[in-house]
């Protein structure tokens, strides 16, 4: 181990240029990365820039990184790594979201959202989550026997949902969902992806002061912080932008993706999908939901971190101020924690997954897309008994090039 360790933190070997290029078979990982977390588990790689990193793969390695407290994810920690130019230079790194910050402020702002993303607070949204459902699917329905799904569906329903939430205004969606995809690009030129940051938070901020100058701005997400956070002073209007965006942002664009890729992937898979289309077992669907995240894990390449003091990690010494890159996908697919983890098993147990991340930042939305998920999948397998896909997989556009992994759009007929 200790050979180990001196070899690679010489930086000898070879440090393979990441994030890395997907192979013919687009719900998989790009294909060296099984080779890497076979061999060189704690790896240095070289980003866009020519800066290097250490990309964690294994599923251990991966937990440890994500919820050592020596590990920061704060963007403005020196060494922090940028997966592309269109993370640069972002206007809101002056107040950044609280995802890409370390406690104690991350757990300052985080803890002000915390009762809304309960299961109980998100158990109550099962009525509008399931009234949305329907309306889509009605709406696919009295139409011809065909449609691109992720226009019909998949982007639609976690849009409305969040919309509602959060008291956003849905007659507004192609905005933020275009900007959403800008600012996401991180192969994007920065100024691009700063142009579109500025434009969604001028949107939000505009909603959020206008809810600050309404005596009663509603019982919405945005209207209740503005009244118990920001009139009190204990958040400033800047803050509340950033959270506004944050929760727009991850609050569509991520379930909106696992919609679309996971209904490709069920029907991939008949026996699968027939019985998520029949069961009355909502362990049954719970199961499948979790698995179709582990085996997707959109939110791709890696998350990025820093390390704040010398830290071992899988037996290699990182040195302080070092750029850590945990990998999802591919702690999603070590054998050791998923046995034949390539194929999907809706019985497979995979809720220890790290889809939702790990640690401090694990996804605060996690509840509202379970329940997203779970009555998406199966209502829309229900309606369309005969659902498929019409053109080849392999020719449709994927968004690899985008922090969330997605699909532009899928033509379905049923
Ligand atoms: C399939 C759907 C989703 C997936 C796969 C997903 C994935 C993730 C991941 C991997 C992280 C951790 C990022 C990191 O460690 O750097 C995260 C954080 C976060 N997600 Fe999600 N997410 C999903 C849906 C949602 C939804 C519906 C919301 C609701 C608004 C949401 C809000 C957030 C927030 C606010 C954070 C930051 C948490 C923190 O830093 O404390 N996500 N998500």
């Amino acid at each position: 181990m200790a050979g180990t360790i001196a070899q690679q933190a010489d930086g000898t070997g070879d440090a393979p240029a990441y994030p890395m290029e997907r192979g013919s078979c687009p719900f998989d990982p790009p294909e060296p990365l099984a080779r890497l977390r076979e061999d060189r588990p704690v790896t240095r790689v070289t980003l866009w820039n020519g800066r290097s990193a250490w990309l964690v793969t294994r599923y251990a390695d991966v937990r440890a990184t994500l919820s050592d407290p020596r590990i920061s994810a704060d963007v403005r920690s020196p060494g922090f790594p940028l997966l592309g130019p269109g993370r640069i230079g972002r206007p809101d790194l002056r107040t950044p979201p609280f995802i890409v910050l370390d406690d104690p402020e991350h757990a300052r702002l985080r803890k002000m959202l915390i009762s809304d993303f309960t299961m109980r607070a998100t158990a109550s949204l099962r009525p509008m989550v399931t009234g949305v459902v329907e309306d889509l699917l009605d709406a696919m329905e009295a139409g011809p026997r065909s449609a691109d799904l992720v226009q019909a569906f998949a982007l639609p329903l976690p849009s409305l949902v969040i919309c509602r939430l959060l008291g956003v205004p849905y007659a507004d969606h192609e905005l933020f969902q275009r900007l959403s995809a800008q600012l996401l690009t991180f192969t994007a030129d920065g100024g691009e992806a700063m142009r579109a940051s500025e434009e969604l938070r001028d949107y939000l901020r505009e909603l959020v002061t206008t809810k600050l100058a309404t005596a009663d701005p509603g019982d919405d997400l945005l209207g209740r912080l503005v009244v118990r956070r920001v009139r009190t002073g204990e958040l400033e209007v800047e803050e509340a932008v950033s959270m506004a965006t944050l929760l727009l942002v991850a609050g569509h664009e991520t379930t909106a993706n696992q919609l679309a890729l996971g209904t490709m992937v069920l029907l991939q898979y008949p026996a699968q999908a027939e019985e998520l289309r029949t069961t009355d077992d909502p362990e049954v669907v719970a199961g499948a939901v979790e698995e179709l995240l582990r085996l997707l894990t959109i939110v791709h390449n890696a998350r990025s971190r820093v390390a704040l003091e010398d830290v071992e990690i899988g037996g290699v010494l990182v040195r302080a101020g070092e750029a850590v890159l945990p990998s999802g996908e591919t702690a999603n697919r070590d054998p050791e924690a998923f046995p034949d983890p390539d194929r999907l098993d809706i019985h497979r147990r995979a809720r220890h997954h790290v889809a939702f991340g790990f640690g401090v930042h694990q996804c605060l939305g996690q509840p509202l897309a379970r329940l997203e998920l779970q009555i998406a999948y199966p209502a829309l397998l229900r309606r369309f008994p005969g659902l498929r896909v019409t053109a080849p997989v392999e020719d449709l556009h994927y968004r690899a090039d985008k922090i969330v992994y997605g699909v532009a759009s899928v033509p379905v007929e049923w």
